[in-house]
């Protein structure tokens, strides 16, 4: 069986979590996944800031909720938050080097049984002085934008139908 393909296949996002932490050692290869993505010119510029203590988690979705002003958002209320930051400058192409570790995470944690969610929300809001005192004290630096954020957890055990495949894939022979 072609484990790898399997795994890329039966991936879904989840947005909702047991209250089961996470193990450190599992959480740590889950983030060592993410460290081993390609990156444009091998920069490796971008940080992982991993967040497991629910509680910081959820003084972190206030942050970010007073902004948006949604008072209940939570990130789905995952067991673990990895924050994946890279330099501003689209040049050095910041986006494309985390995308590319936000699925190696997604993956790994799938292969482990734990579910992933992408968080989308901080690209846009890193510089709002509350967000960016919040990242201040993880010590993520200024120059740097969170473009993606990886939920962690368990998921609540659901029926999810994969989407549609909707690409165009077109072969040149
Ligand atoms: C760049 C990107 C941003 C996303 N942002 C969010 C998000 O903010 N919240 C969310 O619940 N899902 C987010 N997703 C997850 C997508 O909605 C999801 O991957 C898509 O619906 C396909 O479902 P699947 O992951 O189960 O295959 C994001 C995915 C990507 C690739």
């Amino acid at each position: 069986m072609d484990v790898i393909f399997e795994n890329i296949k039966t991936r879904r996002s989840v947005r909702e979590f047991t209250q089961q932490e996470i193990r450190k050692e599992d959480l740590k290869k889950i983030v060592e996944a993410g460290t081993w993505a390609p990156t444009a010119r091998n920069q490796q510029t971008f940080r992982f800031t991993v967040i497991s203590s629910r509680e910081e988690i959820q003084k972190l979705a206030h942050i970010l909720g007073e902004e948006l002003g949604n008072s209940n958002y939570n990130f789905y209320c995952p067991a673990a938050l990895v924050l994946v930051s890279n330099e501003k400058d689209a040049g050095t192409n910041p986006v494309a080097d985390v995308a590319c570790a936000m699925q190696n995470m997604f993956l790994q944690a799938h292969a482990m049984g734990i579910g992933s969610v992408w968080i989308n929300q901080f690209k846009d809001l890193c510089d709002r002085p509350a967000v960016r005192t919040k990242l201040d004290e993880y010590g993520i630096p200024q120059h740097q934008v969170v473009w993606g954020a990886c939920a962690l957890g368990y998921a609540v055990q659901k029926v999810v139908e994969a989407p549609e495949r909707r690409a165009v894939v077109r072969f040149i022979d």
